[in-house]
């Protein structure tokens, strides 16, 4: 089960979703890949902290290794899961992202490696129960790569007048997307992020969505700085703080797609 989180709004949560319902799909016991597609690397950093740069050349690693190897040469070819790295934690690993990102976009576009991601990922579907795929602020090469690769997209809504007009066109650009690259893929769903329930606004932002039919998950999440202090710790906040009350959040949107996933299955 491959999972994208895509929303080309910037900060709207969609590295924080990933890695942690990943980090919750993994403490559970699903082995668990998250593949960072961004450049700036928020998840890479999020999850393994800092890395040495010089310890780890970045051409040879993660995403920028498995793509790297689809323009050299066909003989050299290793396994797609030789770029991926362990975590600190039991059952969750990942593809890490890196800055030569940004300098390969238009020689693999150009190239038209548009669907190494998914036929790397597929290599990797006996070894990984799940996983999850975060993404860039636009709708770029990686990202449009990301929603060829995977089974359903997940989409962060911030709970703003702005992030409404932008889910339409994200929903349109999606839509051509699976008309042209990906029938099979679904949107499995809306997830309210940084939901505030005092505010009015918030609530009739997400009341219209759903009236309009839109599939809005029906757990929310709410905005805590213990978000924030799980990114400067380099700790999932199943990990941090396991008891929290947005950590309780996260558990049940996971059982929800869990749930979702089941009966899609059956
Ligand atoms: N539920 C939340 N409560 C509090 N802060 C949050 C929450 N979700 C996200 N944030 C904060 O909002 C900021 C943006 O979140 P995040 O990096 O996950 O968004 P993003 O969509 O991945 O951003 P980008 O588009 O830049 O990749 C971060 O500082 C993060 O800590
Ligand atoms: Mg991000």
């Amino acid at each position: 089960m491959k999972r994208v989180v895509f929303n080309q709004k910037g900060g709207v949560g969609k590295t924080s979703i990933a890695c942690n319902l990943a980090a919750i799909s993994a403490a559970m016991g699903y082995r668990t890949l998250v593949v960072d597609l961004d450049v700036q690397g928020n998840t890479t950093d999020y999850l393994v902290g800092d890395i040495d740069a010089d310890a780890f050349p970045a051409e040879a690693q993660g995403v920028a290794g498995l793509y790297r190897q689809t323009v050299g040469s066909r003989k050299m070819r290793k396994n797609p899961d030789s770029f991926v790295w362990e975590t600190p934690y039991e059952h969750l690993f990942l593809l890490p992202s890196s800055p030569v990102l940004s300098e390969m976009e238009k020689e693999l576009e150009s190239r038209y490696k548009i669907y190494k991601l998914r036929d790397a990922l597929q290599k990797l579907n006996d070894e990984y129960d799940r996983v999850y795929i975060d993404t860039p602020p636009s709708f770029n090469f990686y990202s449009k790569s990301a929603l060829i690769a995977a089974d359903t997209v997940l989409i962060p809504f911030d709970c703003d007048s702005f992030a409404r007009q932008s889910l339409y066109s994200l929903l349109d650009n999606i839509g051509e997307l699976q008309e042209d690259h990906n029938p099979e893929l679904e949107v499995e769903g809306i997830i309210i992020n940084q939901f505030n329930s005092q505010a009015r606004l918030p609530g009739e932002l997400v009341a219209e969505l759903e009236t309009e039919g839109l599939p809005v998950f029906k757990t929310y999440l709410n905005s805590s700085v213990k978000m924030k202090e799980s990114h400067r710790d380099h700790r999932p906040l199943i990990d941090l703080a396991p008891s929290h009350k947005l950590t309780g959040q996260f558990l049940d949107l996971h059982t929800e797609l869990e749930k979702a996933a089941a009966r899609a299955a059956a």
